[in-house]
């Protein structure tokens, strides 16, 4: 065995490229002006940087610079999003639609929301992890300001119908904000095609360094009235307060272009060694695959091991792979990933459930290993289980 584990938890952050790093490192150094110092080349330079950046980050998301707000990352992008139209639109009504399979930054402040006065409408997901077109329509009303459904599921890998909802959302004349986490810089997203009004983006999960983000706030008209969550020195338009992280944005920025030309051909080839690991894994006895395999995102699988007692596994299965049973921030809990229960899965199944996320730098030595490794762990485990029971 390696003496780290092999690294197929892509989707809860990626490494830093080579290419990102060296264009963030002058950003670091020799350019260290502040953006918003408008009286010097120090300045100057900073905020050239910025605009680039700004342009990179729209051109991969179909968007206009202009329409992009920078942040420390996405879970703020989120919280500047759903707070601040929550906010700013109160007037015009106080209930909140989301998809119960949303990740975190999205529940939690929805349920944040819902202590302050709102109202907040869950839609539960089929076993495919998908929601029901009906439930959808019947659950808007008068005072209904916002639909918050993810692009793509940080955990299954489930791509949703983005455009659709969104489209459900106009009719209505409700406002659509998508987490693109895990979909901008690996599937083709374009917010105008797909009529998304807010989406949020991180730079760590597509290669980009840790600790920024962006939201894209469509300026074209109606207005999206958004309050500020974030207030002091007025910075990107007055959104989003704080200097900015100049360094980080020209990361966000480098892998927002180097995204647009490899996604791809990323894309081709780790759906095929995503198919390998499958064809493997699937031959272990109760396995099965989470979710549409029709829609999903190219480098992601989620299989659950019925019978298997989930927390030794997931421990076990660590030692040789890095891989979680949920999202990053909630695979060391005890508790069943919220989405695998909202799709169907009882909790003791959704305990023994592994999510792969294969990366640039992953191989099909890596998926070899992957697949001698599980079987290992789980033959040991069963064994063990029946000989104790
Ligand atoms: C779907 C999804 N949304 C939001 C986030 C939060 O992103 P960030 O780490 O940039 O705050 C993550 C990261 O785990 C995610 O997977």
């Amino acid at each position: 065995m390696k003496s780290y584990p092999t690294y197929l938890d892509h989707n809860a952050t990626t490494p830093c490229h080579p290419t990102v790093l060296e264009a963030m490192m002058p950003y670091f150094g020799t350019h260290f002006g502040n953006a918003s110092s408008s009286h010097h080349p120090y300045g100057w330079m900073a905020e050239e940087a910025v605009e680039m950046a700004r342009e990179q980050v729209a051109e991969l998301i179909g968007a206009q610079a202009k329409e992009i707000v920078f942040t420390s990352g996405a879970t703020e992008a989120i919280n500047l999003a759903i707070r601040g139209v929550a906010w700013a639109n109160k007037a015009k009504g106080n209930h909140l639609i989301t998809l119960e399979t949303e990740h975190s930054a999205v529940l939690d402040t929805m349920k944040s929301l819902s202590k302050q006065g709102f109202e907040i409408s869950y839609l539960p997901v089929n076993e495919d992890g998908l929601v029901s077109q009906e439930l959808l329509k019947k659950t808007f009303r008068k005072t209904t300001i916002l639909l918050a459904a993810m692009f793509a599921n940080n955990e299954t890998g489930l791509v949703l119908p983005v455009g659709e909802m969104a489209a459900m959302a106009k009719q209505n004349e409700v406002l659509f904000f998508t987490d693109g986490v895990q979909a901008v810089g690996k599937i083709p997203v374009d917010v105008r095609e797909a009529g998304i009004d807010l989406m949020a983006l991180s730079a760590h999960k597509m290669y980009g360094p840790k600790g920024v983000g962006a939201l894209y706030l469509r300026k074209s008209q109606p207005h999206i009235a958004l309050e500020p969550q974030i207030t002091g020195g007025g910075q990107e338009t007055g959104r989003r307060s704080g200097t900015l992280n100049v360094p980080g944005i020209v990361g966000l920025g480098k892998a927002a272009e180097l995204a647009l030309n490899e996604f791809q051909e990323d894309a081709l080839r780790l759906s095929a060694l995503r198919d390998e690991l499958e064809e493997g894994l699937l031959q272990i006895s109760g396995s099965e695959v989470n979710g549409s395999r029709k829609n999903r995102l190219p480098h992601v699988s989620n299989i659950s091991f019925k019978g298997i007692p989930g927390k030794p596994f997931l421990l076990r299965i660590n030692k040789g792979l890095a891989v979680s049973s949920g999202a990053a921030c909630s695979s060391i809990t005890d508790k069943p990933s919220h989405v695998l229960t909202s799709m169907g899965l009882d909790a003791e199944t959704a305990m023994a459930t592994l999510r792969f996320s294969l990366g640039k730098s992953t191989n099909s030595e890596d998926i070899a290993h992957a697949i001698d490794w599980v079987r290992e762990v789980h033959r040991d485990l069963k064994q063990s289980s029946v000989s104790y029971s």
